[in-house]
């Protein structure tokens, strides 16, 4: 696959027997098909998938990052910023500067929002452990929700109302994670949270977001089971329910296969009447021996491929964003696993490089969209 760094560095090699003016004109057409018509979003967009990406708070004031994010995305969600943590430095009491930068933002260059979480077990405000108890988490639970749902009402495609609460390693009843808030309020705080954010903002879709739920593995296996049991027992409580988010952390070179499992867990997404999102989208390559750019590339590219042209198959996938935009930012190279085994070398996941050029993932994106049934 090759990227537009390659495409241009060979053009201006032909430019040896061409007037350099032909290859100018011809590189800049090849320019207008990378932003334009060529975007992610517009290609995304001619098959009715919304192309998003996480934005980190520092890019928002970088004007490189706002140009390429508002060129190339319809859809956008704040990679920390809307999160308990980062929003509230004290009980009760909120920051909101950089969710509001992003929201402002994306009314701007008229994108929607992906709201990123209510309630998770992690990145929980510095106060919570030592002010929640089993006789306050709930009232802090619904006013947290209340409070950040209100302040954004009508503004929000979809809330991830609860983040990653299966955990079937915990051993807990239904696989459900041992989490602060199951352990202060019980199995019920997920029925809880999903019927204040609705009466909060009923036009948000409301979104039950996890990971790991991908790929063929017997893990992957067992916890695809929990997320869609959670998922019916949502609908048999009447307990309100939009969307499923996969999160799609993935990986190359390490073996791991997606077909059956992503069929069967997006097919019983929609016959429960939910859409579904690729939320977290993004292709470590830790696993790849090579070291070869290029080989980096291909490797990532092909996963990215082949997981696209499966999960674009169903006309219930609405969405797809990377979990972040450039190679640059991503979470990833602060991971502990890729810190002691490949500290050495940076990863190379995303649909844009350091230099804020497409890679080998933004082809491939391009590709399968283009390739997927239209919604
Ligand atoms: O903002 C503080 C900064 O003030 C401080 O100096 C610095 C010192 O450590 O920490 C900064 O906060 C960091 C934050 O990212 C913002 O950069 C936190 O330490 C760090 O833990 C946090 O990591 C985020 C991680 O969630 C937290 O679990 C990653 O950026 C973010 O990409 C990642 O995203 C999650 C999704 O929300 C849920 N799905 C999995 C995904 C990857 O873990």
């Amino acid at each position: 696959m090759i990227t537009r760094r390659d495409y241009l560095k060979q053009a201006s090699l032909a430019a040896g027997c061409l007037a350099v003016s032909g290859v100018r004109a011809f590189a800049a057409e090849q320019e207008q098909q990378i932003s334009g018509k060529g975007s992610l979003k517009e290609h995304g967009h001619k098959r009715g998938i919304m192309a998003g990406c996480a934005v980190g708070a520092r890019q928002l004031h970088d004007e490189a990052f706002q140009r390429l994010i508002a060129e190339q995305y319809n859809l956008v969600v704040s990679e920390n910023s809307m999160k308990f943590g980062p929003l509230s430095p004290k009980p009760g009491e909120y920051n909101w500067t950089d969710a509001d930068a992003l929201v402002d933002f994306a009314e701007k260059h008229k994108m929607k929002v992906r709201g990123h979480n209510f309630v998770w077990h992690a990145q929980l405000p510095m106060w919570f452990k030592g002010t929640a108890t089993k006789d306050n988490a709930k009232k802090i639970m619904v006013d947290h929700i209340n409070t950040v749902a209100g302040r954004y009402k009508g503004k929000i495609q979809a809330w991830d109302v609860v983040n990653e609460a299966i955990e079937v390693k915990d051993g807990m009843p239904d696989g459900l994670r041992k989490s602060p808030w199951y352990e202060l309020i019980g199995p019920e705080y997920l029925d809880i949270a999903y019927r204040t954010a609705r009466h909060a903002d009923p036009k948000a879709k409301l979104t039950y977001n996890d990971y790991s739920i991908e790929d063929d593995s017997e893990d992957n296996a067992k916890k695809r089971a929990a997320t869609l049991a959670l998922l019916k027992r949502f609908k048999s409580n009447g307990t309100p329910i939009d969307a499923l988010g996969i999160q799609s952390h993935i990986h190359a070179g390490t073996g791991e296969t997606y077909g059956k499992g992503m069929r069967e867990l997006i097919s019983r997404a929609q016959a429960l009447g939910l859409e579904v999102y690729l939320t977290e989208f993004d292709v470590n390559d830790d696993g790849v021996a090579d070291d070869d750019f290029a080989a980096r590339d291909r490797a990532v590219a092909a996963v990215y491929t082949d997981y696209l042209n499966i999960a674009l198959e169903s006309k219930a996938v609405k969405a797809v964003l990377t979990w972040g935009v450039s190679d640059k930012d991503t979470w990833l190279n602060g991971m502990r696993e890729h810190r002691e085994k490949r500290a050495n070398r940076r990863q190379r996941p995303l649909p844009f490089d350091n230099d804020l050029k497409p890679t080998a993932p933004f082809f491939a994106i391009r590709d399968a969209f283009d390739k997927a049934p239209h919604r």
